[in-house]
């Protein structure tokens, strides 16, 4: 949440800084600045409420300076106006600061400056921070921001740049991210790679308690006592063209479409046909250490976390190991049983949300062994965990996830699979498993092929206020994930129910204007599902149903029907789950909604 950015070296720094911005956006986009200077003049502070290009109307091009410092907000304390969006400056304008995350204490700090004195400008926590470090200033930037750190309470990525020590950005980072790009005679910082990734490959990753100085000569790291921490410069594995656009209108249509490609890349390398199994090198166990394991806890937020239901419903079945997705938010407060004979998968695209980070270490203290299911190299939770898996989905920038759920759901796939073979499973029924696997790739080309279709459903069922999405069994958590993907960008208020649930109290709400969009596989259940529609239809209520091709029973009922390819019943929510992407997404586009940056949302909540 927010974005930071700095940069020094030779080139226009309010440049780089508004490119890096622009490739942040989708962490915060309520409001943006930027602070410039160079050597010998006064620092420039343009900052405005609105999205990056409202700021790049007043930086004009005679903006001078060759080092500075960038946010791009999502606001936390304070409205969103341009007194709260960063840079934030000290009393003087001496120190400049931005910041990424909560500064707890902030309200008592601000009163002991206030008594001496002081007078603040926004209703932030972050300018604080700028106020001690003027008052503790010694002539040396790096020691003081040592020593203001230890009065801070709370989470923070912060840069500082001030007037007496030009050129220079220190950066210290405690639970909200932050890299480093190293250039030729420049440097850069952000809170994530993406802001870099036009000018270098290489990085530098700050862990929490690690401090920063960037000149263009280079930089030094360190620790609050001074101490100096070697890091190691690790190269980005991703390509500056896989975050554009590539034609699509926006990230998200062409995310829903790189999933072809990107399931591809999740199973690539990690099925075996020869022992009918999977193989996911990156959990560090080995077969015996996995023969053990009792029960399987998986914890994570949002999109992550439905996939997580399905990766526990799918273990429990195939491979009968007891298994569970908590909501790392609940999970870290609920002082969780951690036994030695679990196994605990935290699963985040983004590898920072704080929820799911704290919850790890929570386990982790208990002594549990965690393995982490992360899009994004070098993470938090990816360098954190004790094991784990890459997605391997490539960036995914718009703020609703929808490819990096359908890789996490083929890992959860590959997982159990290989848990399920070293127990009961058969090699014809692994075997069967992976030929119906490699397959989805393509069944996944031919819905997209029929986008149009789901396009014209939008077009008509967009202007209803209220949807139920029903499933069962394995697509039960994928209704949920469809009613998520429906309320979060096209803000039409949609609910994720289990389709036997409805009858237990939701079915109050059917009526014709609140239509009722049906996951209907052909496996074990779907005569059950179908009943439930039934239930629906008998109370007015609009049947929109996903079915598989040929089922005319199902087509006969729903008002509405978009077909699916056949695949092995345990497969559908990959094939279920893309319609649904589709649906919001051309729901949110007849609304004229900002789709890839829904009102109050942010990518990757590094916040509680
Ligand atoms: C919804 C969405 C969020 C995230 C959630 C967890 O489209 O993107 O619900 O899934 O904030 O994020 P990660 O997976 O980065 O931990």
């Amino acid at each position: 949440m927010c974005g930071i950015v700095g940069y020094c070296g030779a080139r226009a720094a309010s440049e780089v800084l508004l490119e890096g911005l622009k490739r942040l956006e989708y962490r915060g986009y309520d409001s943006a600045g930027i602070c410039v200077g160079s050597s010998g003049t006064d620092f420039e502070l343009l900052k405005r409420k609105g999205k990056i290009r409202d700021l790049r109307e007043i930086v004009g091009k005679d903006v001078a300076g060759t080092f500075g410092i960038g946010h791009t907000r999502w606001a936390t304390h304070g409205e969103v106006n341009d007194i709260n969006a960063h840079p934030h400056t000290s009393e003087s304008g001496d120190v400049v600061i931005v910041h990424n995350g909560i500064i707890e204490n902030y309200l008592e700090l601000r009163t002991l400056l206030e008594k001496t004195g002081s007078v603040f400008q926004s209703d932030t926590d972050s300018e604080v921070i700028a106020y001690l470090i003027e008052k503790y200033y010694s002539g040396n930037l790096e020691e003081t921001v040592r020593k203001v750190l230890p009065l801070l309470k709370g989470t923070y990525g912060i840069a500082v740049l001030h007037k007496n020590e030009p050129g220079k950005i220190v950066g210290a980072r405690n639970g909200s991210p932050l890299v480093l790009g190293v250039g030729n005679q420049e440097m850069f910082l952000a809170s994530d790679v993406t802001a870099i990734l036009a000018y270098t490959k290489n990085a530098v990753y700050l862990n929490d308690g690690e401090l920063v100085t960037l000149t263009s000569e280079g930089y030094r790291t360190f620790d609050i006592h001074d101490t100096l921490i070697q890091k190691q410069v690790e190269e980005i594995g991703w390509e500056l063209e896989q975050i554009e656009k590539k034609g699509f209108d926006h990230y998200m249509e062409k995310e829903i479409h790189e999933q072809v490609a990107s399931i591809r890349r999740a199973f690539q390398g990690r099925l075996n046909k020869d022992s009918a199994t999977g193989h996911l090198g990156g959990l560090n166990m080995l077969p015996y250490e996995l023969l053990q394991v009792k029960r399987v806890v998986i914890i994570a937020a949002g999109t992550s976390y439905h996939a997580g239901l399905i990766g526990a419903y799918l273990i429990e079945k195939l491979a009968r190991i007891s298994a569970s997705a908590e909501l790392s938010s609940e999970l870290r407060y609920k002082n969780p049983v951690v036994e030695h004979d679990t196994l605990y998968f935290v699963v985040s695209q983004s590898g920072e949300t704080a929820d799911t980070l704290y919850a790890m270490r929570e386990v982790q203290r208990k002594g549990g062994r965690v393995l982490g299911l992360c899009n994004v190299i070098g993470s938090t939770i990816a360098r954190e965990s004790n094991g784990g898996v890459y997605l391997h989905s490539g960036p995914e920038i718009a703020v609703a996830s929808t490819k990096a759920f359908t890789s996490q759901l083929a890992i959860f796939y590959i997982l159990a699979l290989s848990l399920a073979r070293m127990r009961h499973l058969s090699v014809e029924d692994g075997l069967r498993i992976i030929q119906a696997l490699e397959k989805l790739p393509d069944h996944i080309q031919r819905i997209l092929d029929q986008a149009d279709k789901i396009e014209e459903l939008a077009k008509k069922y967009h202007i209803y206020n209220n949807f139920l999405f029903l499933g069962r069994g394995l697509n039960y958590p994928v209704a949920m994930e469809g009613a998520l993907k429906l309320k979060e960008i096209s803000y039409i208020h949609a609910e994720g129910y289990s389709a036997a649930e409805i009858k237990h109290g939701p079915i109050a709400l059917i009526n014709d204007t609140t239509p009722s969009l049906f996951l209907v596989p052909d496996d074990a259940l779907r005569d059950k599902v179908i009943t439930n529609m039934k239930e629906v239809k008998a109370r007015n209520g609009r049947l929109i149903a996903v079915a598989v091709e040929g089922d005319t029973e199902v087509a006969d009922i729903a008002d509405d029907v978009f077909f699916i390819p056949h695949t092995d019943e345990i497969l559908y929510p990959f094939l279920m789950v893309v319609p649904t992407q589709l649906f919001a997404y051309y729901c949110a586009i007849e609304l004229g909604r900002d789709v890839d940056q829904p009102r109050n949302l942010a990518k990757s909540v590094t916040v509680e």
